[in-house]
């Protein structure tokens, strides 16, 4: 990409520290940008990036529903999902809003049933679990959200969440709840993936096994996917059907009818709070000049920490508990979108793409990997996440995690001014890059915020790149790959083609005998 090739780092790799050009703040959102190596000119410099790169068109076309995910024709509308009612979105000409607001329209119904005890079980009590049955988006978003929120949820249903197609994870879930009370939640868009269908057949089979009648699966069997056929074809019928299109991603998916859990544990109003977060931001990243755009300024840096500094990973660092699952949310976010090296014109990039992601909550990860955000070899820039007001009020517990939130960006900017004498594995030289993101409080509205802000900024570093961030091709081989040698396990034969295959699955075969 020539304006990449071209844009030298010229004398930038200085701190602005502390000046109020490099600070954002939106609704109970605060963005200080200072502790990056920049300045007003390296900033100037990026933003003509984002401009050669036409980011504000893209940015348009994805909001008006053009099919900019490419390899699958279709349009990218999550932002369609937290829009207003009498907002008009179209796709090939028809108006999108009434069917997104009757789904909204059911899932509050339902939810609603649920939680004050009118929805019954087939032997008449009401739901007190409920399993969501999902895997990467169908599962990481609404899981995190329930966590995050799950001081506002309802304490008489516990909602707990299946992904892994290990037998323990399905095994743990079912294992101490009662069928008569519990509603199984499949979450798939395509509902064809391996690991779901299997433990939703699983938790289907140990509910039929308590219940002895398919009839009533109609009490205790929910499906959120596109795929009805499928979803009918399995056994659910079709007033539990709770359908999204195919132009909502899976990892964008939480927006839709993926969110129903979050609806069932902390109830609708707040999942429509959370929406309107989002839409919040949506209309902050469509509006707001591109100098003072949150996910425009987080995609530059992003841009310039991994293509002209050379850094190769990124840290998430969210110092509060409840945002537990945050990082690994993103992971798949950020990864699975921008984890590319073929451009929307079908060449290799010769430039790098998305970073490899991960974090972990403070003060947790202060004491697992950041001696080498301190002192390691490599320069990870991170982005420091705090809630200034906390829930709990125990002791002074909060203000110490707010001080080592703030010591730690201060400590990776600066290291310790003054070096030990003949002691320099006590030295931190510091100079390694940070953002801080401020929340007033952690809730519904400012979660939908924070999500979106991720979201957007990771839209936009595809447009920089020249990469359609809405496929995930680079997961098809393993599955592909996955269903023939299950067929090798399942039935040994000797003429298996690679020697280290061959010596893996006779090893397998020998122990399973
Ligand atoms: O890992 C690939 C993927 O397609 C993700 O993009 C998606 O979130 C996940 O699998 C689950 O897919 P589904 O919701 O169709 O079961």
């Amino acid at each position: 990409m020539d304006v990449i090739e071209t844009l030298t780092p010229n004398a930038c790799f200085i701190y602005p520290k502390s000046d109020e050009n490099f600070i954002i703040e939106l609704e109970g959102l605060f963005l200080d940008y200072s502790k990056n190596k920049i300045t007003s000119e390296t900033m100037q410099r990026l933003l003509a990036l984002a401009r050669a790169r036409d980011l504000e068109s893209a940015r348009d076309h994805m909001f008006a529903g053009h099919k900019i995910n490419s390899t699958e024709n279709r349009a990218v509308l999550h932002t369609a999902l937290r829009a207003p009612k009498n907002n008009s979105v179209s796709i090939d000409g028809e108006n999108i809003m009434p069917f997104i607001h009757e789904g909204l329209d059911h899932m509050k119904e339902f939810s609603d049933k649920v939680r004050n005890g009118t929805w019954k079980g087939y032997s008449g009590k009401g739901i007190t679990h409920v399993v969501n049955i999902g895997i990467g988006g169908s599962d990481l978003g609404p899981k995190m959200v329930c966590e995050a929120l799950q001081d506002s949820a309802d304490t008489n249903i516990s909602v707990r969440f299946v992904s892994n197609v290990d037998p323990a994870d399905i095994h743990s879930a079912l294992s101490d709840i009662d069928p008569q009370t519990t509603l199984s939640v499949i979450a798939s868009k395509t509902f064809t993936t391996q690991e779901t269908m299997a433990n939703a057949h699983a938790a289907r089979a140990w509910f039929l096994d308590h219940a002895s009648d398919e009839k009533q699966l109609e009490k205790h069997f929910i499906a959120l996917s596109t795929n009805t056929e499928a979803v009918k074809k399995f056994g659910i019928a079709a007033d539990n059907i709770f359908p999204f299109k195919e132009w909502v991603g899976g990892r964008f998916s939480v927006w839709s009818s993926i969110g129903l859990s979050i609806c069932l544990s902390s109830g609708f109003n707040s999942f429509r709070r959370f929406l309107d977060g989002a839409y919040a931001m949506d209309e902050h990243f469509r509006t707001a000049p591109l100098e003072k755009n949150m996910p425009v300024i987080l995609a530059l840096l992003g841009v310039w920490h991994r293509n002209f500094c050379d850094h190769e990973s990124y840290a998430v660092l969210p110092y509060y508990q409840r945002l537990e699952s945050f990082a690994r949310w993103l992971q798949q976010l950020d990864m699975e979108s921008n984890g590319k090296s073929i451009d929307q014109n079908g060449h290799k990039t010769n430039y790098h793409t998305a970073p490899i992601i991960f974090g972990e909550p403070g003060t947790n990860g202060q004491h697992a990997f950041y001696q080498l955000l301190h002192q390691g070899t490599s320069i990870v820039p991170c982005d420091f996440i705090g809630v200034i007001h906390d829930e709990y009020n125990i002791g002074e517990q909060h203000h110490i995690l707010l001080a080592n939130l703030l010591a730690q960006s201060k400590a990776m900017m600066e290291g310790k001014p003054q070096p030990e004498e003949g002691k320099p594995y006590k030295n931190f030289d510091g100079d390694r890059p940070s953002n801080m993101i401020l929340l007033d409080k952690l809730d519904a509205h400012s979660l939908g915020m924070l999500m979106a802000l991720y979201e957007h900024k990771i839209f936009a570093q595809g447009i920089l790149w020249n990469i359609n961030s809405f496929d995930q091709w680079g997961v098809e081989l393993g599955k592909i790959l996955t269903k023939d040698i299950l067929t090798d396990i399942n039935t040994p034969q000797n003429d298996v083609q690679d020697a280290s295959y061959r010596t893996l699955l006779r090893h397998i075969h020998k122990k399973l005998a």
